[in-house]
């Protein structure tokens, strides 16, 4: 058996061509797939005609979680690929998406070089990875593994207003049968997501595609900062008590005691109230997103940086609260899992990444790996995030070779792959 040369990944190519145009957004060039949203429903709609397409069997799982089967009946625990499709507001076109559609072409890959498992492989598109429109990164994973509270991620809202359950009610999603799933948990043995890279390492060590080896500790705190809405043209600068002020305060903050740590702290999302022109606000409500090399780091970072805006909260007259949102633990992806791979893919460079992933959630309970496919700039979360196409073709090519490894028990493909 042999796998056609990393040239000839033919499907790839229409795969791509299919999912690009949906949520693409023309006046900023980026993707707007927010958790079930038009854009999102409908790169669902394509993920199940692309799984139907090659008679794979699709299941939405509990969590609205996707899963398209190959021998689904087959004996033992699955091998899962896959990735997401949702986006942040405006972001490029291969974070998430990259891994489904690569999954969907490594599995024409296998089959044209006559390749068959000897155990369950399934496709998986997580719901929700990005928490782009109700706060909360992988939610979907993080139901299903029993992470997140099933009444608190009903009760989710959208800047709108529109609650979790509401938005996945609409789209047909029952949302009182959600939260830990074991059973489906019990029937998947390994999960391998194939990612761009969000960085630069690949680029420096001159290979196409990387393996994990870790993620950042990393969170979400929400910053409620409170005032007295009051008259701009009108209201002396000493009777004021503006939370635009303790907000900015605490940006700036943010970035030196970031820095201070060697850590990182980002506030990218703000809302303003009553958000006018001609008025000093009542509230900012602004999201932090901190990520450290350790939780100890993390930990100090966040409560410097409470105490920092707390105490200018003070001189302003404004009020503070802080909640946190979301805290995710260090990752260490399956040591086993991580060497077997970049063994199989030619002594595969091995790296870290500060993003979170729906893998870095399943580690907790079941063996995880990451495969990373190289970005010549670093960018993400942009419209300019870009992988070349050769690269492209060479991550599909790792991942047919890796589910070949995993999932084949004795038809492992040879050498010549
Ligand atoms: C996911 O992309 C993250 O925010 O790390
Ligand atoms: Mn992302
Ligand atoms: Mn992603």
């Amino acid at each position: 058996m042999e796998l056609p040369s990393p040239e000839q990944t033919p499907s790839l190519d229409e795969l791509w061509r299919s999912l690009l145009p949906l949520g693409f957004h023309r006046a900023s060039g980026g993707y707007r797939r927010f958790a079930w949203n038009k854009a999102d429903l409908a790169c669902r709609a394509w993920f199940t005609a692309q799984a139907a397409d090659r008679g794979l069997t699709v299941r939405t799982d509990r969590n609205g979680n996707q899963w398209a089967w190959w021998g689904e009946r087959l004996p033992g625990k699955a091998l899962a690929i896959g990735s997401h499709l949702d986006s942040v507001p405006d972001g490029g076109a291969y974070d998430g998406p990259l891994g489904v559609v690569s999954s969907f072409a490594a599995v024409d890959l296998l089959r044209e070089a006559g390749w068959k498992p000897e155990r369950p492989v399934a496709i998986a598109n997580f719901a929700d990875e990005e928490g782009a429109r109700f706060g909360v990164a992988c939610a979907g994973s993080r139901l299903l593994t029993g992470q997140l509270e099933p009444d608190r991620a009903r009760a989710l809202t959208d800047d709108s207003g529109v609650t979790l359950a509401a938005a996945m009610e609409a789209a047909g999603q029952d949302p009182d049968v959600i939260g830990r799933d074991d059973e489906l948990l019990g029937r998947i043995g390994q999960y391998v997501e194939l990612h761009i890279e969000q960085g630069r390492a690949l680029v420096d060590v001159g290979r196409a595609v990387g393996v994990a080896t870790s993620i950042w500790p990393h969170g979400r705190w929400r910053f409620e900062f409170g005032g007295e809405a009051n008259h701009a043209g009108t209201t002396r600068l000493e009777d004021r008590r503006d939370p635009m002020l303790t907000y900015a305060y605490t940006v700036l903050a943010a970035r030196k005691k970031a820095a201070a740590h060697g850590a990182l702290a980002t506030f990218g999302r703000i809302l303003v109230e009553p958000n006018g022109t001609n008025a000093i606000p009542s509230k900012v409500s602004a999201w932090l997103d901190s990520r450290a090399p350790d939780e100890a780091t993390l930990t100090a970072l966040l409560a410097e940086l409470e105490e920092a805006a707390r105490e200018r909260a003070g001189r302003d007259g404004a009020s503070l609260s802080v909640v946190n949102e979301s805290l995710t633990p260090i990752v260490e992806f399956d040591h086993a899992l991580r060497d077997r791979l970049a063994k199989t893919l030619d002594e595969a460079p091995v790296l870290p990444t500060g993003a979170g992933h729906d893998a870095g959630i399943l580690a907790g309970r079941i063996p995880t790996a990451m495969l990373f496919v190289r970005n010549p700039t670093g960018v993400s979360h942009s419209p300019a995030e870009h992988a070349e196409i050769a690269d492209c073709r060479a991550g599909v090519h790792a991942l047919a070779r890796a589910v070949s490894e995993l999932a084949g028990g004795s038809a492992r493909l040879g050498a010549a792959w």
